[in-house]
């Protein structure tokens, strides 16, 4: 494990992931915070700006951003900017020798799938071209280790793929079949960027899908799970009037008959060592209040033995899990130290 405090940055730290970010990595002890950016200069520390930020990094000014500056003052930065921008700042980093971990979706799809599903130009043919890994800590640790790019998951995609790999990866569900992805978000995996859909009028006592088939976690789904047909994955993304969580039911056909007793033990196979992946005993569901401010994920599930169906749900924090707990997860493996570092809280309740 290393001794001397990483230096490390954050651009978008003026933003939700990035403000989640300052919150854990303030208590990490191997971390020392030496930039925070945005798109322009803050007028005030960020200990004024956001009292809730821990004292140890209140002195930091948020500036505008300058790579020239995130070189001289961070051994890593971590990159969490709209798609579209972020990618594109990520290798200007990475290119000098940055250890670069981007929450974005510039660096997780090929260029083709990219420009269709986010409509914007991509940065890379293929995120592989330029060593980007796929930062999905439990099914990719090996080649995190040794990255010096991460392309870190989507929130969705994150809840989908800790509850799907092991059914897929297993040979459980049907070729063929698609499977259905009933997914729900808190608002704050739409950003901080004020939006008539996210103002208290719109939310509070509401309940609607948004981007029906056009969701663009869709294809990072499918490409994770190694399903080549573009109609394997089913995804509804629908907006519930909270500000954090994401819950995730999902209906995977299945090879008839499959035992509750053989689903579970798949699921321990696949988390049973897992600091941060609980699977609930069946009878038992997740709840977004198990994960709430926590880098958990819980997972449950049920058998519809009649129908050939398993219906198996995931619940994650989106900027936990979904975004800055993950990534710092990826960080720590980077750097050596313990997996769990920073990441230790317990979720709220009620
Ligand atoms: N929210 C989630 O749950 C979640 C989960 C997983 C992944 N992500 C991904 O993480 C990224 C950030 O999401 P977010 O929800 O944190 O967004 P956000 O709250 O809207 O914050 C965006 C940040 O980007 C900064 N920014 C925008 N354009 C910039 C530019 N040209 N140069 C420098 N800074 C710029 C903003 O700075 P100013 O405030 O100065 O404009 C702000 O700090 C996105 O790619 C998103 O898809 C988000």
């Amino acid at each position: 494990m290393s001794t001397a405090r990483v230096r490390v940055g954050i651009v978008g730290a003026s933003g939700y992931s990035g403000l989640e970010l300052l919150r854990i990595l303030a208590h990490h002890d191997g971390v020392e915070v030496t930039y925070a950016a945005g798109s322009q200069e803050g007028t005030e520390p960020l200990g004024a700006a956001s009292p809730f930020l821990p004292a140890a990094i209140g002195s930091l000014h948020i500036e505008s951003f300058h790579p020239d500056r995130a070189a001289d003052l961070c051994d890593v930065v971590f990159v969490g900017l709209p798609s579209g921008t972020s990618g594109a700042i990520a290798l200007d980093l990475w290119k000098p020798g940055k250890t670069v971990i981007d929450l974005s979706g510039d660096l997780r799809l090929p260029k083709d799938a990219y420009e269709v599903w986010y409509k914007k130009e991509a940065v890379v043919q293929q995120p592989q071209d330029v060593g980007a890994v796929y930062g999905l800590t439990e099914w990719n640790r090996e080649q995190i280790q040794s990255a010096r790019l991460i392309a870190n998951p989507g929130c969705y995609a994150t809840a989908a793929l800790l509850a799907l790999l092991p059914v897929v990866r297993s040979g459980l569900a049907r070729p063929g079949m698609p499977i259905v992805i009933d997914a729900k978000s808190g608002v704050s995996g739409a950003g901080r960027k004020p939006a008539q859909h996210a103002m208290l009028g719109e939310l509070q006592e509401n309940f609607y899908a948004y981007k029906v088939g056009a969701h663009q976690h869709t294809p990072e789904i499918q490409a994770q799970l190694g399903l080549s047909d573009p109609a394997s994955v089913l995804l509804t993304t629908q907006l519930l009037p909270t500000v954090r969580g994401i819950f995730i039911s999902a209906y995977v056909p299945v090879h008839t008959p499959v035992s509750t007793d053989d689903v579970m033990v798949l699921y321990q196979n696949a988390y049973g060592n897992e600091p941060f992946v609980h699977v609930h005993p069946p009878g038992r569901y997740p709840e977004l209040k198990h994960v709430r401010g926590s880098n958990l994920c819980h997972i449950g599930f049920h058998v519809h033995a009649e129908a050939g169906l398993l219906q198996v749900f995931s619940v994650i924090d989106n900027l936990q899990k979904g975004a800055a707990g993950q990534a710092v997860q990826n960080f720590n493996l980077i750097c050596g130290f313990p997996e769990t570092t920073g990441l230790l809280v317990s979720p709220m309740y009620p």
